[in-house]
Formats: C-alpha cells, sequence, structure tokens
C-alpha cells in the first residue's frame, strides 16, 4: 500500500476525486495527510470530511521561502510518505525540499507541459489563442513545471471558453491522469527513480 501526503493551496477538487478513489479497498494508496501553505484553502475542509488528518504551514509565518521549506519538510517527512503529490500547491519548494524528497513528488498542472508552465496554466493557453491545451502529471524537479512527464492528455478549448470554464474541464482529465498515475506507481509500472534519470 503506497501511502500519500497531498498538499493543496486551493480548493481541493482534484483531492476529492483522489480521496474517493482511495475509499475502493483494491485501490493501492492511501492519503495519511493533507497539507497546505495557507490556512484557508479548501482543500483542508476536504480532507477533514473524508477523516483525514491536515497540517498547515503557513508562508506568511517566515522570513524566507528557505525556513518555510525546512518547517513544510519536517511536517511532510513526519508523515512518511511514499510519495508526495501536489495537487494545486502554488508554491515553489526551495531546492533542499525537492532534493529530499525527489523523486517521489509528483504535481499536477493544468496545461500539455512544457507548454504554458507556471501558475496561469490555463490563462495564459486561453491568451496564446490555442485550439487546443491540455493536462499534464509530472515528477517535481528544481524548475518550474520542468520536470520529466509521467502522463499528459490534451484537451480542447472550445469557442467561448472562459478560464474557468477551460479549467473544469482540463480537471475531469487531470484527476484521471492522476489517478492513473497513483496506480501505476503503486503497482509498479512507473519506476519515478528511473524516469528522473532518464
Ligand atoms: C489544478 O488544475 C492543478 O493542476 C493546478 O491547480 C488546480 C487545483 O485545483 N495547479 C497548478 O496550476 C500548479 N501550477 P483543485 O484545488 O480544485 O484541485
Amino acid at each position: 500500500m503506497l501511502s500519500l501526503v497531498v498538499l493543496v493551496s486551493g480548493q481541493g477538487s482534484n483531492l476529492r476525486s483522489l480521496l474517493t478513489a482511495s475509499e475502493d479497498a483494491e485501490f493501492p494508496a492511501r492519503v495519511v495527510a493533507v497539507g497546505s501553505d495557507r490556512d484557508d484553502a479548501g482543500g483542508l475542509a476536504v480532507a477533514e470530511e473524508f477523516g483525514i488528518p491536515t497540517f498547515t504551514v503557513a508562508f506568511s509565518s517566515f522570513d524566507d521561502r528557505a525556513e518555510w521549506g525546512d518547517a513544510m519538510l519536517e511536517q511532510i517527512t513526519q508523515w512518511q510518505p511514499d510519495l508526495v503529490i501536489l495537487s494545486g500547491f502554488m508554491r515553489l519548494f526551495p531546492p533542499r525540499v525537492v532534493d529530499a524528497l525527489s523523486p517521489n513528488m509528483i504535481n499536477t498542472h493544468p496545461a500539455f507541459l512544457p507548454e504554458f508552465p507556471g501558475a496561469h496554466g490555463v490563462r495564459d493557453a486561453l491568451a496564446a489563442g490555442v485550439e487546443q491545451t491540455g493536462a499534464s502529471v509530472i515528477v517535481v524537479d528544481n524548475g518550474v513545471d520542468s520536470g520529466p512527464i509521467i502522463a499528459r492528455e490534451r484537451v480542447p478549448v472550445v469557442p467561448g471558453d472562459t478560464e474557468s470554464s477551460l479549467h473544469d474541464r482540463i480537471k475531469i482529465v487531470e484527476r484521471r491522469l492522476l489517478i492513473q498515475a497513483v496506480l501505476d506507481i503503486a503497482n509498479a509500472h512507473i519506476d519515478l527513480k528511473e524516469l528522473a534519470t532518464a
């Protein structure tokens, strides 16, 4: 059984779908804790609804990113997770944290990476006027959404799309890719170490 720590900054709809999937006794992974960089993240309430322990290490309480990262790492490692999932976690970790957790830390992103990395993947795709964007799951490295790609899929942009309508459609694909990635990692169909060193 793969143990997971999931980190969120937002509403946690992808977290909800992962927690729902893991209610199935056959699902080979369990979320042991959910953490956030902000105490008002809706994802924390989602975790509580499912009876999952939560922790918050507020970015605003620290003088610099390195100190915040160390505090975050301490909280994460307490749970001894096999895998850390960034699911709408909107902060970059300092290198010390990435190096400590790599390659067992993955991230979901609402674009077909390496297209449109960063905090506004959906908005940037709309602004670029592309006909299709996508969803990706990657291994976290020290760049911005630049790690090895585990899975990605195209999502069409349709006339009249707003950032919100497009993001909602992307998230449907993202959730499926994330759950499949967790299954593949748990069943050793994907070797993160191999991916990260390829
Ligand atoms: C997801 O689309 C995730 O890929 C994105 O935030 C959303 C979180 O939604 N993450 C990023 O943009 C990271 N660069 P949720 O809180 O409803 O799961």
